[in-house]
């Protein structure tokens, strides 16, 4: 018996299989909405088996995007845009995810295939805003340092955001606390000099991230399950590390977190990441076991056996796959077979089994 392929119940949400879509920019949206691109992307990920696909980082603010393609959810016309999206995922028993997001002093940047820099005057670069002003690194504009009041508004863009979210008919969400955004710039000690109540302790950098996930659990039902993705470490001496990610998934877990989606880095420019096949399933394995919460595994799982032993070895509850699923959007379907699991299929591709 596959345990990759035996359903998740999380809150009232049943997920057929433990497969999900890693988040992944497209940055092919306009002013924030979603296009035939997203339909297309998404849609295909749906009709193939997986059984969530948490969409890319979709801004909780026009100034919280990454690149002009980001998506956003800032708006209630962006939030009419998603329906049509949401309703053909849920169409193929698969659950429409979406991660909310904040770029901090990585906003106001280029598209994920051209070179990582800041934007120029004239291309438009928007004002940018962080715990402190320190630049991401010298192809990067140092951000404005944020005032009490910036910081009140950050929760309520995620809160309404996530409002909008579940209106729209996604029904997980995800918070990207992750990869050196903006309230990743908030939990490291290298990218927040605060001194104010936002600084110097765990507590204190840890405030935000609980602040927000309080006010978006305030506002989503209780049936709606509600994930975290970490950067459980920054790989670099002094940074942001895994025990205070089990430290912080503790009290997320207080909050009405019921997952964390365990990534790491992007916080530190410098940092020496080892990556390897399946090199931050640890992180998942001791968040998992220490925390007592629900994990995500991710970060170069390829090959079905890998995430069946993920898995079934009870090292996270759902394994992600991101670049692999761009290389081969039929990921699930391939791997029932290879597991010898009887998988659902579309009508439409039933002699292909
Ligand atoms: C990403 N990743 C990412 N992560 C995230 O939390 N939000 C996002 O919007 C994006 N965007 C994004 C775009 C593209 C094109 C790639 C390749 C990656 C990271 C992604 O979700 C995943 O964590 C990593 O790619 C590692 O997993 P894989 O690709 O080794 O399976």
């Amino acid at each position: 018996m596959s345990k990759l392929f035996s359903p998740l119940k999380i809150r009232n949400v049943v997920f057929k299989n433990r497969i999900a879509v890693s988040p992944m920019c497209q940055y092919s949206a306009v002013d924030g909405f979603p296009g035939e691109w997203h339909f297309v992307h998404y849609g295909s990920r749906a009709v193939a088996g997986t059984g969530l696909i948490i969409q890319e980082a979709t801004a909780v603010s026009p100034e919280g995007r990454i690149s002009y393609g980001d998506l956003g959810i800032w708006t209630d016309d962006q939030l009419v845009a998603y329906k049509k999206l949401t309703n053909y995922i849920s169409s193929h028993n698969c659950i429409p995810g979406i991660q909310l997001a904040h770029a901090g002093r990585k906003a106001s940047a280029t598209k994920g295939w051209e070179e990582a820099r800041s934007l120029s005057k004239e291309e438009g670069a928007w004002k940018t805003y962080a715990p402190s002003a320190i630049a991401f690194s010298d192809k990067y504009s140092a951000p404005d340092e944020m005032s009490e009041d910036d910081i009140k508004k950050i929760v309520v863009d995620f809160k309404q955001a996530s409002l909008r979210a579940v209106l729209a008919g996604y029904k997980t969400i995800e918070l990207h606390f992750a990869h050196g955004y903006l309230v990743h710039e908030f939990l490291s000690p290298l990218s927040n000099l605060r001194i104010d109540k936002y600084g110097v302790s765990f507590e204190n950098r840890c405030r935000l991230a609980l602040e927000i996930t309080r006010a978006v659990r305030s506002v989503i039902a209780d049936v709606v399950p509600l994930f975290v993705r970490l950067s459980c470490t920054d790989w670099v001496e002094g940074g942001w590390n895994i025990n205070d990610s089990v430290r912080l998934a503790k009290l997320l877990k207080e909050e009405g977190v019921d997952l964390i989606d365990c990534s790491s880095g992007g916080n530190i420019s410098s940092a020496k990441i080892p990556i390897a096949p399946g090199y931050q399933v640890p992180f998942a394995s001791q968040i998992k076991k220490e925390a007592e919460m629900l994990t995500c595994a991710v970060g170069l799982i390829t090959k079905a056996a890998q995430a069946e032993e993920i898995i079934s070895e009870n090292k996270a509850d759902i394994v992600l796959l991101g670049r692999e699923m761009l290389r081969n959007p039929y990921w699930s379907l391939n791997a029932a077979k290879e597991l010898n699991v009887d998988a659902e299929y579309p009508l439409q591709y039933l002699r292909a089994k």
